[in-house]
């Protein structure tokens, strides 16, 4: 038995040495089999490992622009590369098409597939990591609570409300933060919708500094739950946030009142554990905050340049005002307003496609699939980037350029076009988000006139910041007087 066991060690090394030469065979012969199938260009071995390409992927750059990464393997290889991205071997797509069925076969040939490390932050029954059957239900109930009949009925009123009150006194002349004022916005509209909570409450506040916490940790590209770090930080702040949801909704059992909010709704699904009812709560928080508030911030920024589209977006926003005058009818934005609105909507994708609040999602191949000639083997990344194909001088002339009047002439944008995502898993507030940009460029166009107190650009982290915040100075602009001399002299500052 003794010997038995000292042969056993001392064959072992070979036993080892046997077996990962007879693994390396076996794994080059797969890569050969699979090599002749046409994998995309490029290399998925490149960089550290694990790791990869990923700091390169992920490198900041302004949101304007597709970063240098992407440039260069473009120019190397082609709209569908390889890679080596978020740990695992990657490709990469900046193909209409190829995006079109990878959104598309959502759930059958794909389905997302973000970083597991967001699943301590966000739940794990967060709407971006859940799939299958159960991804359906949340999102129903998510659509449910955001689809066009509920927002002309519990939300736009609303929406008008917070706007308004954020907007009513801006400190004239003297700088501040438009990025603030945009999360404020937003995260009021979110907060009373999700919770029914009103901005002036002292909780309010709290909640609002415990998530812009949250936000930064969950976005950090060190996620270890260690303390004193950014992430540890957002992990300790779920737990608040959910302590402070659950005692919402413990509250209101014992009332026993009916609220009208996204918690009145979701405390309705007897199908879901308390568990899944918060997480998702705090999804639907997460996922209509900082994307809006971005998306407004960007319009800001991009207005500010374009005078020539601030005065046009004047006229159009007085001529509903004025029409609703003539009518003896409220001021109030009613739903029918926006059918009204064309070139605000023009302004809105322009400011979608040029500040690519989302620029990339994450996918997984499910199985072995060929796609345009090329092989995606089963279990890899797959990354559809939006700006690559929003930037692209093929699909829009000159890119760089913030030109909405190019929408008039665009309409069908189709697969060029992917702002809010699209197939199973679009953007369950894509109503929502327009219309909120509608009313704060309303409301803004026709109460102020407004320029950068410093230069600023937003740059992506992916997620979106200002370098500065985006510092803004603002004057009144007084439409309901001498409107017309107002437009006029807008009309011919140079563009
Ligand atoms: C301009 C603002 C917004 C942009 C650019 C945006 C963009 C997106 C994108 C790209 C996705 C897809 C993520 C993926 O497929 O992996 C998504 C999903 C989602 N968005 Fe938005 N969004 C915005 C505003 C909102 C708002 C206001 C809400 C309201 C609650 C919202 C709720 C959701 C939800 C619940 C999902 C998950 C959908 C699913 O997985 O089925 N979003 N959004
Ligand atoms: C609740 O669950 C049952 C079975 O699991 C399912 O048939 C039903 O559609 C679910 N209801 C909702 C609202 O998701
Ligand atoms: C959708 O909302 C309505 C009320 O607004 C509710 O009666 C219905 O049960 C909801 N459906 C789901 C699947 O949550
Ligand atoms: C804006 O983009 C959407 C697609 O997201 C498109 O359906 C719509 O027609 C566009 N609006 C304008 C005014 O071009």
């Amino acid at each position: 038995m003794k010997e038995f066991a000292v042969g056993f060690f001392w064959y072992s090394p070979l036993l080892v040495l046997l077996f990962f030469v007879s693994h390396r065979l076996l794994f080059l012969a797969r890569r050969k089999s699979k090599e002749q199938l046409n994998l995309p260009p490029g290399s998925s071995n490149e960089g550290w490992p694990f790791i990869g390409k990923t700091f390169d992927f992920i490198k900041p750059h302004p949101s304007t622009t597709i970063g240098e990464f992407m440039k260069d393997r473009l120019q190397r290889y082609g709209k569908i590369y390889r890679s080596h991205l978020f740990g695992a071997p990657a490709i990469v797509s900046a193909d209409p098409d190829m995006n079109r069925f990878v959104l598309q076969n959502e759930g059958k040939l794909f389905e997302a597939n973000y970083p597991k490390t967001m699943g301590d932050v966000l739940g794990k029954w967060a709407m971006l990591l859940v799939n299958g059957d159960m991804h359906k239900t949340l999102r129903s109930i998510a659509v449910n609570s955001t689809n066009p009949v509920r927002i002309r009925s519990h939300i736009l009123s609303d929406l008008d409300f917070h706007v308004q009150k954020l907007l009513k006194d801006l400190p004239i002349n003297s700088p501040f933060s438009a990025s603030e004022m945009a999360k404020k916005i937003t995260f009021n509209v979110m907060a009373s919708q999700v919770l029914s909570m009103d901005p002036d409450e002292p909780d309010n506040k709290w909640l609002r500094k415990e998530y812009m916490d949250f936000m930064r940790g969950l976005c950090s590209s060190f996620p270890v739950n260690l303390p004193g770090t950014v992430y540890g930080k957002a992990v300790k702040c779920r737990q608040n946030i959910l302590k402070f949801m659950l005692k919402k909704m413990n509250e209101r059992r014992k009332i026993g009142k009916e609220y009208d909010d996204f918690l009145g709704m979701v405390v309705l699904q007897t199908n879901l554990s308390e568990e899944q009812k918060l997480d998702l709560l705090l999804s639907m928080l997460f996922a209509g905050f900082e994307t809006t508030s971005t998306a407004i911030s960007l319009v800001v920024f991009f207005l500010e340049a374009c005078p020539k589209a601030v005065s046009q977006l004047r006229e159009e926003h007085l001529g509903i005002v004025r029409k609703k005058q003539h009518a003896g009818d409220s001021p109030d934005l009613q739903w029918n307003d926006y059918k009204e609105m064309e070139f605000t909507q023009c302004v809105i994708n322009e400011t979608l496609r040029l500040g690519n609040v989302v620029s990339y999602v994450h996918r997984k191949a499910l199985q072995d699939i060929t796609y345009k000639g090329f092989f995606i083997p089963s279990g890899y990344t797959i990354l559809p980037v939006f700006s690559a194909i929003h930037l692209n001088p093929d699909y829009y002339k000159d890119p760089e350029k913030f030109d909405p009047w190019r929408w008039l002439q665009i309409k069908k944008p189709g697969d060029k076009f992917l702002p809010f995502c699209g197939g199973p898993r679009l953007c369950a507030g894509i109503d929502l988000a327009k219309v909120e940009m509608s009313i704060f460029i309303h409301h803004l166009v026709l109460k102020y006139q407004w320029e950068l107190a410093e230069p600023d650009i937003p740059i992506s982290y992916p997620f979106i910041e200002f370098h500065k915040e985006l510092p803004i100075k603002v004057r009144p602009y007084h439409c309901m007087e001498d409107n017309n001399d107002h437009v006029s002299n807008v009309k011919s500052l140079p563009n």
